[in-house]
């Protein structure tokens, strides 16, 4: 993906050990691309977005954060609904619609998986969750 997004810097913060998820590569794919594509519409150039893999105990955790303006409260549950947007002309103005949170959650969730999301204002995290094998 560093071709998509080579006029922006993304950071990556990932755990110094290899991390076996229980995922589909191609729908993983999918939903990074989607989610780091959400990060740099909806944040300002020079603003670092964020990359991070960790582990728990049960989880693999993926997640994607930005410092744009940030999603309040009370959207933050809606904008998994299908074709929602915080302010439809803005997102009009800055990208043709694309794969949709809604159908992120659906790909997470089918492939067993979580997506969750944390936000105030100048923050937003994205957090993606599979379930992991021991190595
Ligand atoms: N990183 C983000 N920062 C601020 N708002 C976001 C972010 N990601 C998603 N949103 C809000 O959630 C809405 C739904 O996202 P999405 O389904 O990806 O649709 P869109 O095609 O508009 O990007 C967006 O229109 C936007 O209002
Ligand atoms: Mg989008």
């Amino acid at each position: 993906m560093t071709d998509k997004f080579k006029h922006r810097a993304i950071n990556l913060e990932v755990v110094p050990f290899p991390v076996r998820i229980k995922a589909e590569w191609n729908r993983l794919i999918q939903l990074l691309s989607h989610l780091i594509s959400n990060a740099v519409k909806y944040s300002h150039v020079g603003d670092l977005v964020t990359l991070q893999l960790t582990q728990t105990s049960g989880w693999a955790i993926i997640q994607v954060s930005d410092k744009g303006d940030g999603i309040l409260l009370s959207q933050q549950s809606r904008i998994f609904e299908p074709l929602y947007q915080v302010d439809p002309s803005c997102a009009r103005a800055t990208g043709k619609p694309g794969l949709g949170l809604s159908i992120v959650k659906h790909l997470a969730e089918g492939m067993g998986g979580k997506v969750a999301i944390l936000s105030e204002p100048s923050q937003v995290m994205v957090a993606l969750l599979f379930s992991h094998y021991l190595l």
